[in-house]
């Protein structure tokens, strides 16, 4: 055992990956006026703060993750609050539903786990499996992040167990785990066969939840810069 597997074991990380990031929150509430996204997928969905909300706002959730304890720990919550989501258990290089089958799938942290061919693959494959007009979030490690260079190098810019969140909630890192880091240019190649609605470099912020209900609070993790990008499947390529 090791990488998410193990992360995913310790409160700390279940903690700090529990409350939605608030991209995500502005652009489902967006998704829901719109109500031309119904069904969604959260690919690397981990212990799922992002299907829960998904499924609490009504929407068609599906999370996908090689992560037992996550997927264990996503289903528990959600079925203590009587919501439902389909979730599948795989590797992010198979999504087991047909092409054009979703109208939005977010992968936040999760399809840099790769080297640049690999993290490209993703990128298409889940093009494929928009419907046209489908829209794509995703999150990028940048090459400005304070962790670029460290772990042991595999390619140009992709590290293996680079550390990341070791102080924070991982005692033996990610080790074992693969990581893309990515400057403008090669984000926008990735989605090269997308229409690009935003892309964004900022820094991660991680929430601890409010207690009793109340506001989170949001922790900056300093230097730890991301792209995230917003984009669209045109039917041009289709
Ligand atoms: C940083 S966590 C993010 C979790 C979730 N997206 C969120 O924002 O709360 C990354 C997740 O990606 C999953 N992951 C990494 N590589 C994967 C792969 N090849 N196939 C499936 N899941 C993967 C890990 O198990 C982990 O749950």
């Amino acid at each position: 055992m090791g990488g998410w597997e193990q992360i995913w074991q310790g409160d700390g990380a279940r903690q700090l990956w529990s409350v939605p990031d608030r991209r995500v929150l502005q652009l489902t509430a967006k998704w829901n006026e719109s109500k031309t996204i119904r069904r969604v997928l959260d690919l690397g969905c981990g212990v799922g703060r992002h299907v829960y909300l998904l499924a609490s706002l009504g929407f068609e959730a599906y999370g996908l993750d090689h992560s037992e304890t996550g997927l264990e720990t996503c289903g528990r919550r959600l079925q203590a609050d009587g919501l439902k989501a389909t979730l599948h258990r795989g590797d992010m290089s198979v999504i087991p539903y047909p092409d054009g089958y979703f109208d939005a799938v977010l992968a936040f942290n999760s399809i840099y786990h790769g080297t640049s061919q690999q993290v490209d693959k993703g990128v298409e494959l889940v093009r494929r499996k928009l419907r046209v007009g489908g829209e794509c979030f995703a999150t990028f490690l940048s090459r400005a992040n304070r962790l670029y260079g460290k772990g042991e190098a595999m390619e140009p810019h992709t590290f293996n167990d680079p550390r990341m969140y070791k102080e924070l909630f991982a005692a033996d890192g990610e080790s074992g785990v693969t990581h893309h880091f990515s400057s403008e240019e090669e984000v926008r190649h990735f989605f090269r066969a997308y229409e690009i609605e935003s892309l964004e470099h900022e820094e991660l912020r991680l929430a601890l939840p409010g207690k009793n209900g109340g506001a989170p609070s949001w922790l900056p993790i300093r230097k730890s810069y991301f792209w995230q990008i917003v984009a669209r499947k045109v039917d041009r390529h289709a």
